[in-house]
Order: C-alpha cells, then structure tokens, then sequence
C-alpha cells in the first residue's frame, strides 16, 4: 500500500502483479549475489534502523528479518509485545509517530489485524506485515519464490490447499489473484474461508475453488499446501483436530497430486498432525528451502519499501 510517498507492505491484495513479480525478482537477484562482492550493490539498508515488534512467537520471522536487514546493510531493534503494551500503555497512533522519529522501517507481528492497519495509518515511515491473524503476506512470497525456484513460473498452475483457512491461505488467496494462478481450496465446511475472502476473489477474476474433499482439490496439483490445524489465537482445539484429520496431507493424499508435486509449509510444523513425518520429510518437501526464502523474499520487500529495487 503506497500511502503518500510512504510503502507499507501490509497485504498481497494492495499490489498490482507487476509490483510482486518485481519484488519477487528483486528477492532472487540479491539471493544470487549473497557472499559475492556484487552483494556490495544491495546495501540499501545502509545506515537504517529496523524495528520489529512482536506480540506473538516467532522463529523464522525473527531471524530472517534479523540477518536479511544485516545483510541489506542496516541494523534491527526486536521490541516484544510485552514490552511496549501496544495499544495499551498509550494510543497507538503516538506509538507509531514516536517509533517512526527513532526507525527508518517498521515490521510487526500481531493477532489484531486492524490495529496494524491503524500504526500503519500513524506511521510516518514503510509498515511491514509479519503475520496477523488475518494474513501473512511476507510468508506467501516466499512460498511463491520456493514454488517458482522448483517448478517454474507459477502463473497458470495449480497450487492445492488443504486444512485450516487460516492467515497463510489469505495471502494464497491474495497471490492467486495477482499473480494468475489456480488455487484449490479444501476445508471442512465448518472452517471454510471467509465468504467476503472468496467473493474478493471472484470479483478480481481470481481462479478459485473451495472443496470440502481433499482428494478433489489436490487432484493434479503442482503443490500441496497446508498449515496448523490450531493457530496462534485459536480455540476449539479438540473440535479443529477432530474436523481437520481428514485434510491432513499424508502419503495417499499427496499421491493424488502430479507426480513431481512439491509439498509447502510455513513451519512451525505438528508432525503427524496436518502432515506425515513421510511427506514433510520426503524429497517432495520443500520447506526448509521455503524457510530459507524468507530471507530472500524479504529482501525484495524491503528493498521495495525504500523504492530500491533497481531493474
Ligand atoms: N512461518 C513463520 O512465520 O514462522 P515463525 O512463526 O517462526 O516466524
Ligand atoms: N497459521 C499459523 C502460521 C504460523 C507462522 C499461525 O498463525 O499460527
């Protein structure tokens, strides 16, 4: 979301897909250059102060930011959630005024989805997404990265999602739109997406379908996809296990996509619950390279949040 001069990454659905394909490109070109002397091109952090916030736990969201800034030539400043009380110990909209005095970059996790709309509102300098309940932007563009880097452009093809529609589908959802892919959705009908997510969809030409059979919607596919059955902020979860054991992405129902299908997953994994110790463990996996690309992704977002990315 471009608001004056300033660039928020806060959701896939406020981008045209040349914008993503751009960051996306601008993401593998500093990935190639990482620990050559061409890197020396890609500081563009150089001199700049990160702040990331987290309300909620995190590993790779953390650590990629962490050495990605490092790497861009920039520092970073983790706050906890705890510590700053957001929306707490004071209106957020000072938080956001007082930390863009301080930073030159803000990334935040938290559950309430519109309370980072709001700091972003505030902010006077680029707002990035790092996961809320809603969605997980950053996360999705290194899915599509690790997808592309395994079976080419993914414009056209069929990505199969199967479990919870959680933040992760969202931004699926989101990238299905703007990047042209078809995009299977299969839930059990009590946790099927948001309607108003779905009729986004439809109303932007996106190519999706939602399934309550998991077979339908991996039949074929060029990547299986899945996530916790029980989400940061989630109840219920006796009910999620019960409803969700039939999506859970095992030999048999990885068989049932293409033959050189990849299997996808944020992390952090429950293995034998939404996924096999045999699938997430197989030579279809790829998710520690998709772990990996959050580095790199990340880059091609930040870059772009300083209008750095360079053709
Ligand atoms: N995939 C992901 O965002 O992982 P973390 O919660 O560990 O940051
Ligand atoms: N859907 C998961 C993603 C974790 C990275 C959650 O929100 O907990």
């Amino acid at each position: 979301m471009t608001q004056g001069s300033l660039r928020h990454f806060l959701d896939l659905s406020e981008f045209q897909g040349p914008t993503l394909r751009s960051i996306l490109d601008a993401g593998k070109a500093i990935k190639t250059r990482r620990r050559t002397p061409a890197a020396k091109q890609d500081r563009v952090l150089d001199g700049k102060a990160v702040v990331l916030i987290f309300e909620q736990p995190s590993l790779r969201t953390r650590m990629s930011f962490e050495v990605g800034i490092r790497d861009l030539g920039g520092e970073s400043i983790m706050v906890t959630g705890k510590e700053i009380e957001l929306g707490e110990r004071e209106a957020i909209k000072d938080t956001a005024r007082v930390m863009s005095r301080y930073a030159d970059a803000i990334m935040i996790r938290m559950l309430d989805h519109a309370k980072l709309v709001e700091f972003a509102k505030w902010a006077e300098v680029p707002v990035i997404n790092g996961l809320t309940k809603t969605s997980h932007p950053c996360q999705v563009m290194a899915d599509v990265m690790t997808f592309e880097e395994r079976k080419g452009p993914i414009t056209g093809r069929t990505v199969a999602w199967t479990g919870d529609s959680n933040n992760v589908l969202a931004s699926w959802v989101h990238a299905s739109a703007r990047l042209d892919f078809n995009l299977r959705i299969a839930t059990p009908p009590e946790l099927a997406p948001k309607p108003e997510l779905i009729a986004w969809a439809k109303k932007e030409g996106a190519s999706v379908e939602t399934t309550s059979d998991p077979f339908a919607a991996v039949d074929g596919a060029d990547a299986v996809v899945t996530d916790a059955w029980v989400s940061m902020g989630d109840g219920e979860k006796e009910r999620r296990h019960n409803l969700l054991q039939p999506y859970q992405v095992n030999a048999k129902l990885l068989k049932a996509a293409h033959r050189d299908a990849i299997f996808l997953h944020c992390l952090p994994a429950h293995r034998n619950e939404e996924v096999t110790d045999e699938v997430i463990d197989s030579p279809q996996s790829a998710v520690l390279d998709e772990a990996e690309n959050r580095l790199h992704a990340q880059k091609g977002v930040l870059a772009w949040c300083f209008d750095a990315i360079r053709a």
